[in-house]
């Protein structure tokens, strides 16, 4: 009887630990394929000016339709195609649910005035 019920507790204690350390590795693992967007559209998608426009914060089905029009070829690009067509759409799922989670940029402020 005691020792059922000790072994009952060790299957839902193994149960909780393997599953805690694979939600992390997810999201290591999405934030790892994103950061090879993080060059042309900024760290963590807030990119420089806009250009080219930036991910975080956007929706996340707005972009996976997005990038998976780029990968059919549906969508205009002068190079995203080549970009989109390198991931599953298991990869694709993961990197916009990536940058949907990560908080907008501030929007661009006008430059200080200049002090004569
Ligand atoms: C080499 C630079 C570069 C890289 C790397 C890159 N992009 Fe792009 N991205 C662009 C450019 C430039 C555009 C504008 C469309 C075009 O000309 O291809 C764009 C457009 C987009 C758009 C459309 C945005 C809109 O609102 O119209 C999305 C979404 C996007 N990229 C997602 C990604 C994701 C996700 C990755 C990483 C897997 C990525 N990009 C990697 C340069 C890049």
């Amino acid at each position: 009887m005691k020792r059922g019920l000790i072994r009952g507790c060790c299957a839902v204690l193994l149960a909780a630990g393997i599953a805690a350390p694979a939600a992390a590795q997810d999201a290591a693992y999405a934030r790892s394929l994103a950061a090879a967007c993080f060059t042309c559209h900024g760290t963590d998608g807030r990119s420089a000016g806009g250009v080219p426009p930036s991910l975080a914060g956007q929706d996340k089905n707005k972009l996976l339709q997005t990038l998976k029009d780029f990968k059919a070829g549906k969508r205009p690009a002068t190079i995203m195609h080549q970009q989109a067509k390198g991931y599953t759409d298991e990869e694709l799922e993961l990197i916009t649910g990536y940058f949907s989670n990560v908080k907008a940029a501030p929007a661009a402020t006008a430059p200080a005035p200049r002090r004569k």
